[in-house]
């Protein structure tokens, strides 16, 4: 085989075989082929598409690429989730406690957050929480309590990192085929027997229409499908924040106060319809009607906070029982500049505030903030009084207060009529 055929296979958009794709893969990370054609080859891919077949076979070469984590000890079904990333997206926090307290072991790997995208690991971090976790601890830590999260430790699809890197450069990002074989590759190399996935769509998300989100929610299904893994896939909507804070710790805030039932809203929505897909895949619920309620319940009985605080407890060092969360030391009131609805936002430029604060990072050798943030006083079509607070910003010094000010103030539009807005729970795709 000759990698040189094979590029001009699929540039002329023929399909190729899994042989052809083992070929690819494989070359990619032995290095035998350069980068070069490597490059040629996602061009091709991205300019010509991939069918599912091809999919499937992609996303299981990579799967091949690296080490695949046996769960097998876990008695029961392991059910996965995952989300395309968005802004104020803290469900993992709010949901692993109250599924893993209704019985279904919740074995998590999650990542950094790189640009506007928050990362379930910095969170954790933000309140002192381990998360280099050996595999056997890990293992160990699960039989305990039913919930481990960590970042990632195993060489888990080592072929996406390469793909990805060279993507990243070569224009060729937004292929709906190569990010489904790359989400699902590293997911399924986790070791889950199940995933539900969350497909952000909107002005703070990857995917910013939905017939884009949609096909990208079909591709990831039909990998499961073909390679023997239930998934079902929401799309959600990321027209605006998902929770009202945004930045590390206050985000942890924020999953507590929905944990302790203080709190209802938007991220309590998209956690418990997350969760009660994930129980209703791990069979610890009849229907999405009972799965539901099983996690409110959690909320309500207090036995999803008394999770939490265990995993907490599980995950630090010195942990008295008592959460104490910082805020930064200058924060900033953002006032509506004129009387109206709330329009819209561009979710994205609010991400992009945040990172002012100091909550983000622009690369990834960025120093993050943990104490700093927004902590949004409005949702989509609220109506505002001329002077009404609108956010609340948190920063190390006055300065970074108000640049993120400046951006925050151009991403929330206020207009005379109400806008039309999306449903939060756009579609189901199983
Ligand atoms: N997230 C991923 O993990 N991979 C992609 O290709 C895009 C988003
Ligand atoms: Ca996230």
């Amino acid at each position: 085989m000759n990698i040189v055929d094979l590029i001009i296979k699929k540039r002329d958009g023929l399909k190729l075989s899994n042989e052809e794709i083992k070929f690819f893969i494989e070359g990619t990370v032995n290095k035998s082929i350069p980068d070069y054609q490597i490059s040629a080859m996602l061009m091709a891919i991205f300019l010509k598409g991939m069918d599912e077949f091809e999919t499937a076979c992609i996303t299981q070469e990579m799967v091949k690429s690296g080490d695949v984590l046996d769960l097998s000890q876990i008695s029961g079904i392991k059910v996965d989730k995952h989300s395309t990333g968005g802004i104020g997206d803290t469900t993992t926090l709010v949901l692993a406690p109250l599924v893993a307290a209704c019985g279904l072991p919740v074995v998590k790997m999650s990542g950094r957050g790189l640009g506007f995208t928050g990362g379930t690991i910095d969170k954790m971090e933000s309140i002192g929480l381990k998360i280099d976790i050996p595999m056997k601890t890990a293992l160990d830590y699960v039989k305990k309590i039913g919930l481990v999260i960590m970042g990632q430790t195993a060489n888990l699809a080592p072929a996406d990192k390469i793909l990805y890197a060279l993507r990243d450069v070569t224009g060729t990002v937004e292929s709906i085929p190569l990010i489904a074989a790359s989400i699902m590759s590293k997911k399924i190399a986790a070791g889950s027997d199940a995933i539900v996935l969350d497909v952000k769509c909107g002005s703070g998300a990857f995917m910013q229409d939905f017939e884009s989100a949609k096909a990208l929610a079909k591709e990831m299904v039909a990998i499961g499908k073909n390679i023997g893994r239930k998934v079902i896939a929401l799309i959600t909507n990321m027209d605006e924040p998902l929770g009202l804070n945004i930045g590390n710790s206050l985000e942890v805030e924020e999953a507590v106060e929905i944990l302790k039932g203080n709190v209802t809203g938007r991220l309590l929505d998209v956690s418990i319809e997350l969760g009660a897909n994930m129980l209703l895949l791990g069979k610890k619920a009849d229907n999405i009607e009972q799965a539901r309620q099983m996690l409110l319940d959690k909320i309500k009985n207090g036995e999803g906070y008394k999770k939490f605080l265990e995993f907490v407890a599980q995950q630090s060092d010195n942990f008295n029982g008592e959460l104490v969360i910082h805020h930064a030391q200058h924060s900033f009131s953002l006032k509506a500049e004129k009387s109206g609805y709330i329009y819209s936002m561009t979710a994205s430029q609010i991400g992009r505030a945040s990172i002012e604060t100091g909550a983000g990072r622009m690369t990834k050798e960025d120093k993050i903030d943990y104490t700093a943030g927004i902590i949004m006083k409005v949702r989509l079509s609220d109506y505002v009084n001329e002077g009404d607070e609108i956010a609340q910003i948190f920063s190390s010094t006055t300065e970074k207060c108000e640049r993120a000010a400046k951006i925050l103030s151009s991403a929330v539009n206020i207009k005379n009529e109400k806008p039309q807005t999306n449903k939060l729970i756009m579609d189901i795709i199983k």
